[in-house]
């Protein structure tokens, strides 16, 4: 993986060896990235996606601020735009005490397009990890079946 911005094209979508490459060093990477004037606090996200290429994305905050946009959708959203569909595994940083979770709105995006059992690592800058999954982030997860009434 190339350093920087030249690692990702315009899709968020990593060059370089896309089965190597390292999630936690995309994430802090992209975390670099963030634009986060109003809460200072800047969030990296990469998933890996089942063909084995890595996406990135990180927070762009708003002046109005229900505008602004998660890393994880960030991320997203690069995968989608790049043709491919299903997470194999995602990877969220931030400077924080504590490996901080997902909002509630971006584990329903991660539950759309990642089975249950995918590993999710939750990291915070100075190195600590905790390892959870798509599941156990959202147990119940609405989802189509719920609107089947037949
Ligand atoms: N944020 C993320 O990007 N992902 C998370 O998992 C938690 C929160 C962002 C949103 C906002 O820009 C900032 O962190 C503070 O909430």
């Amino acid at each position: 993986m190339q350093s920087g911005a030249q690692a990702r094209n315009h899709a968020g979508q990593c060059d370089g060896d896309r089965n190597d490459m390292d999630l936690k060093t995309a994430a802090r990477q992209v975390r670099e990235n963030a634009y986060a004037p109003y809460s200072n606090f800047k969030v990296g996200a990469a998933l890996r996606a089942e063909n084995g290429s890595v996406y990135v994305g990180c927070n762009v905050e708003n002046v109005a601020y229900p505008e602004g946009t998660c890393a994880e959708a960030g991320a997203i959203a690069a995968m989608i735009a790049s043709g491919a569909h299903r997470i194999a595994e995602v990877y969220v940083i931030a400077d924080s005490p504590d490996p901080v979770p997902p909002c509630g709105g971006c584990r329903q995006k991660l539950s759309e397009f990642a089975g249950r059992d995918v590993p999710v690592t939750l990291a915070t800058t100075d190195g600590a990890e905790f390892r959870t999954s798509v599941g156990d982030l959202l147990p119940g997860a609405f989802d189509a079946g719920h609107m089947d009434r037949s």
